[in-house]
C-alpha cells in the first residue's frame, strides 16, 4: 500500500478540522462511541474517565492537524505519544479501529461538508499518523503490514 500525503490533503484536513472545533464535544463523543462499539474491550482501558480524556484527544488532534506543516517536530511527538500508549495497554491493531471511528465521527458532525475529497484526505493523514505511531511502539507488528509513505508536493 502506498500512502501519498499531498499539500491538498493537508489543507483539506486543516480546513475541515476548523469546522469541527466549535462542535468538538459532539465529535469526540461520537468518536469514542464508535471506537467502543467496534472494539468493546478498549472501553475499560480508559481509567481516568472520559470527561478528562475527550478534551485531551481533541487537543492532541489539533496539535497533529496544525503540525502537518512541520513533520520534523510532529514525528517525535507522535512517537512519544505512541510509546505512552503501550503503558495504556493499547494494541497495534486498535489504531485501524480508531481511524474508522475518526472518519465516522467526522461524517456524522460535518454532514455534507465531509465531502468525498475530505474523506480521502483524512484517511491519508490518519494512515500517516497511525503508521508513525505503530512503527514507533510496535516495530515487529509494523513490519507485517508496512505502508510506504510518500510526501508529495502536489
Ligand atoms: C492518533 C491516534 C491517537 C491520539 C491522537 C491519541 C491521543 C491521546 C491523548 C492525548 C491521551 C492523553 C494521555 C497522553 O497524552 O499520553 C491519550 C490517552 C489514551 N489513549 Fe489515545 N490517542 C490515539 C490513539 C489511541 C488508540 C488507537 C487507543 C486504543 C484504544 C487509545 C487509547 C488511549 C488510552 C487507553 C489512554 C489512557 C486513558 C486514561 O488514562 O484514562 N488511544 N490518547
Amino acid at each position: 500500500m502506498t500512502v501519498t500525503l499531498s499539500i491538498g490533503h493537508k489543507a483539506l484536513v486543516q480546513e475541515t478540522f476548523q469546522q469541527v472545533l466549535p462542535i468538538s464535544h459532539t465529535f469526540v463523543t461520537v468518536f469514542y462511541d464508535q471506537l467502543f462499539e467496534a472494539v468493546p474491550e478498549t472501553k475499560s482501558l480508559f481509567k481516568t474517565g472520559m470527561d478528562f480524556q475527550r478534551p485531551k484527544f481533541v487537543a492532541m488532534l489539533l496539535t497533529i492537524v496544525t503540525g502537518l506543516d512541520h513533520f520534523e517536530t510532529l514525528t517525535p511527538n507522535l512517537q512519544e505519544l505512541a510509546k505512552r500508549h503501550i503503558r495504556y495497554r493499547v494494541k497495534a491493531e486498535y489504531y485501524s479501529a480508531a481511524g474508522n471511528a475518526l472518519l465516522k465521527a467526522l461524517a456524522v458532525v460535518l454532514g455534507k461538508a465531509f465531502t468525498p475529497e475530505a474523506h480521502v484526505a483524512w484517511a491519508a493523514v490518519y494512515d500517516v499518523i497511525a503508521t508513525i505511531c505503530v512503527e514507533a511502539a510496535y516495530p515487529s507488528d509494523a513490519q507485517a503490514n508496512k505502508p510506504t509513505i510518500e510526501l508529495s508536493e502536489e
